[in-house]
C-alpha cells in the first residue's frame, strides 16, 4: 500500500470514528472516544497547573475549571473530548482571533469566544461534517455570535495567511497523518507574535510495539502521538520560537484498569513501570511566532 493511500485510509478511520461519536451522542451523557470505560475525555486530565503532576483521569468538571464548564450547556460540555484546557493556557485578551484546530462539538471554541469578547473572533476547524454539526447547533443554542465553524482539515486550513493572534487545539494534532504539514499551515495562518497554546497526548522515549499497542487501545489517542522532542522539533521547523511543553501525567491505576478491561495488560517489555506511566502524557504546549 502507498504511503497516500495509508494516510486516506488513516484519516476515513478517523473521521468516521467521530462521525459516529457525534451521531450517537445524547446531551445528558458524555462523549467517549477512546474506551470502554465511561469517562468524558479522550487521553486523561489536564486539571492541573503544576509541572509534573499526576492527575486523575475524570468527567468534563474535572478538565475545565468549574466556573468555565457551568456556564455552558450539556450539548456541549458532554461533547468535550479533549485532553486538557488550551483556552486557560492561551490566557486569551478581548479582541484576539482564535483559531481552534479540531474543534470538534466547539467546548473550547465558547470558552475562548467569552473571553475575546464581542470584538474578537473564534474560528473553529474540523474535518467531520456530523461533528460540525454539532458545533453549528451548539453555537445557535450558545448564542455565540462571534464563533464560526468551518468544515475544513488542520492540514490545509481554510483560513487566511497572518490572520491569527492565537492557535488552540485540544487532542487533535496526534490524530494528523501530516503533522509537520500542520505546524506549517499554523505558522502560516498566525499573524507575527501570535501564540500557540495547545494540549495534546504525546510520548517519550522509544515505546516498545506491545506497550503502544495496548495503551493505543484503550486511549486512541495515543496511537499516532508523537515523541515529545520530535514535537519541539516539527514545531521548530516550521518557525516558531519559546517553544514551551509541559507534561500532565496520567493516572495509573485508571491506566491499568482501562488496559485490563480491554482484556490486556501493559506489556512492560523490559521497562520499569514508572517508565511504562511517563512514557505517554497530555502536555501543554505554547509557542510564538516572531515578531
Ligand atoms: C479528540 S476530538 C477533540 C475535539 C475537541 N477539540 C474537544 O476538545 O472536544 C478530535 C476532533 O478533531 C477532528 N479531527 C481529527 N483529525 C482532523 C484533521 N486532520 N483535520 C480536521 N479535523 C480533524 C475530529 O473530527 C474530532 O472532532
Amino acid at each position: 500500500m502507498t504511503q497516500e493511500k495509508i494516510e486516506l485510509n488513516v484519516r476515513t478511520a478517523v473521521r468516521d470514528r467521530y462521525s459516529k461519536i457525534a451521531e450517537t451522542f445524547e446531551a445528558g451523557t458524555a462523549a467517549d472516544c477512546c474506551s470502554d470505560t465511561a469517562t468524558s475525555s479522550c487521553c486523561g486530565d489536564s486539571d492541573a497547573d503544576a509541572r509534573n503532576e499526576v492527575v486523575h483521569l475524570s468527567a468534563i468538571e474535572k478538565f475545565y475549571k468549574e466556573a468555565d464548564a457551568d456556564t455552558l450547556p450539556e450539548e456541549v460540555t458532554g461533547l468535550s473530548l479533549g485532553c486538557g484546557d488550551p483556552v486557560t493556557l492561551a490566557a486569551l485578551t478581548p479582541g484576539q482571533s482564535v483559531l481552534d484546530l479540531g474543534s470538534g462539538g466547539g467546548i473550547d471554541c465558547f470558552l475562548a469566544g467569552q473571553q475575546v469578547g464581542p470584538e474578537g473572533h473564534v474560528i473553529g476547524v474540523d474535518m467531520t461534517p456530523a461533528m460540525l454539526e454539532k458545533a453549528r447547533a451548539n453555537k445557535a443554542k450558545v448564542g455565540a455570535d462571534n464563533v464560526e465553524f468551518r468544515l475544513g482539515e488542520i492540514e490545509h486550513l481554510p483560513v487566511s495567511d497572518a490572520s491569527i493572534d492565537v492557535i488552540i487545539s485540544n487532542c487533535v494534532i496526534n490524530l494528523s497523518t501530516d503533522k509537520p504539514q500542520v505546524f506549517r499551515e499554523m505558522y502560516r495562518a498566525m499573524r507575527p507574535g501570535g501564540k500557540i497554546a495547545v494540549s495534546d497526548m504525546v510520548t517519550e522515549g522509544e515505546l516498545p510495539n506491545g506497550l503502544k499497542d495496548s495503551l493505543s487501545a484503550w486511549a486512541g489517542c495515543v496511537s499516532g502521538a508523537l515523541d515529545v522532542e520530535e514535537y519541539i522539533s516539527g514545531i521548530k521547523e516550521a518557525g516558531f520560537v519559546d517553544v514551551e511543553i509541559t507534561p500532565v501525567y496520567l493516572d495509573r491505576d485508571q491506566v491499568d484498569d482501562a488496559v485490563r478491561q480491554l482484556g490486556g495488560e501493559i506489556q512492560l517489555d523490559g521497562l520499569s513501570k514508572e517508565a511504562v506511566y511517563k512514557a505517554v502524557f497530555s502536555a501543554k504546549i505554547t509557542a510564538r511566532k516572531p515578531v
